[in-house]
């Protein structure tokens, strides 16, 4: 059974706030600069959608955004959100199932990955690579392990708290930066937070 995020749409914002201040928020904005105007955009694991008002706060208009979240509940809050006069195609499924006809100028993948195991990873980044046009960037913003020793307590403890409430699958960080290794991108920018416990990379397909 895949993760369910439904339970946690109501608090997810919240307790995420609680935790970690606004520095997800932080990591998931700084991203956004390196949007391109008019672009075709891939969102995948929105969550609750407030990054479409982040996003709808640099571009008022002119974006196409394809918004896939797999949670009901969490599709529901990202609905209301304001996207200004942007386009926005709201699909409520896995984004590995996601077959789009177009391809996309850019992808973004914020705390997704860090649900998964390695093999879902494995699938669902060449999923992603696909979707996105050669020299498109790709937004990701994830957990990461830098040897302090409190990272690794507070990773243990989300795992542990989303497995029973979300049912996640994953109980240790996937190498995602390997599939972005493997697959030739080039790291165009970086930006670490909360005592480097997230990154936030911008990279570019070859
Ligand atoms: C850790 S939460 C992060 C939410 C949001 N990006 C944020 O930072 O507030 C991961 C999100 O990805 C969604 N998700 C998990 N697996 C997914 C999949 N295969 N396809 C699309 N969304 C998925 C979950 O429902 C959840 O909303």
């Amino acid at each position: 059974m895949s993760a369910n995020y439904n339970n946690s749409a109501w608090f997810y914002d919240r307790l995420s706030h609680m935790v970690y201040g606004r520095a997800l928020i932080n990591a998931q904005v700084y991203l956004l600069q390196y949007v391109p105007a008019g672009a075709d955009v891939l969102i995948a694991g929105g969550g609750t959608g407030w990054i479409l008002e982040e996003l709808t706060k640099i571009h008022l208009s002119g974006l196409q955004i394809t918004y896939v979240e797999i949670a009901a509940d969490m599709m529901a809050l990202s609905k209301k959100r304001n996207i200004g006069s942007n386009k926005v195609i709201f699909i409520n499924d896995a984004v590995e199932n996601v077959n789009p006809d177009i391809k996309f100028d850019l992808v973004i993948t914020p705390f997704l990955f860090d649900n998964f195991t390695e093999q879902t990873t494995q699938k669902v980044f060449n999923h992603l690579h696909n979707l996105l046009k050669p020299v498109g960037l790709w937004l990701n913003a994830d957990f990461q392990l830098t040897g302090k020793w409190w990272q690794n307590i507070l990773l243990r403890s989300m795992f542990l708290f989303f497995r029973m409430l979300c049912n996640i699958e994953a109980s240790k960080l996937p190498d995602i930066d390997k599939q972005f290794e493997l697959n030739g991108y080039k790291v165009i920018i970086e930006k670490a937070f909360f005592s480097d416990f997230i990154i936030s990379r911008v990279y570019q397909k070859l």
